[in-house]
């Protein structure tokens, strides 16, 4: 269970109740979607582009205001911690973005069909590691933020966090 963070200071609380709400949302849609119809696939696409576009910038949100500020203070204090720099190396966004992609070149309603297989069994691989990825976030790098930054620093960076987020 996640540790008792104080709302005010917890920079991923906002952010991934959005995250969740999109995984939630595209499993929906994909159950939804006639994979024989061109136009329900290209709308479909055209979602999970958002969808994605808005995990990509989730991502170098938070590279670029929280992992990056939490690696220079650990790295201060002389502390390793390789969770901290290789959080966001394996997710499988590009991956994901590439394939969304190649979907628009299905032509033939078979071709479609296998597509739909393949994207379906590829956002249930994604969501197997982003979900947990996003628990490590709450679970592991929310304390060590507690333990390194002041109550003052972290609810500063907690909105710019947000800030970043809504302006995309
Ligand atoms: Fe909050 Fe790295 O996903």
């Amino acid at each position: 269970m996640a540790p008792y963070v104080p709302e005010e200071v917890n920079v991923f609380s906002v952010p991934h109740s959005r995250m969740k709400e999109l995984v939630h949302n595209y499993f929906a849609m994909i159950q939804s979607t006639n994979f024989t119809d061109g136009v329900d696939l290209q709308q479909l696409l055209e979602c999970l582009s958002r969808i994605f576009f808005e995990f990509k910038t989730h991502e170098q949100i938070e590279n670029r205001f929280i992992m990056k500020r939490l690696k220079l203070k650990l790295k201060r204090l002389s502390i390793k911690n390789t969770a901290v720099c290789n959080c966001h190396k394996d997710n499988n966004l590009t991956e994901m973005i590439r394939l969304l992609k190649d979907g628009y070149k299905k032509k033939t309603e078979q071709d479609r069909l296998n597509y739909g297989l393949q994207l379906k069994k590829a956002l249930e691989d994604f969501t197997r590691i982003f979900l947990p990825h996003m628990k490590e976030e709450e679970e592991v790098f929310q304390p060590l933020l507690l333990q390194h930054f002041t109550y003052e620093e972290l609810r500063d960076l907690k909105q710019k966090v947000i800030q970043q987020h809504f302006e995309q």
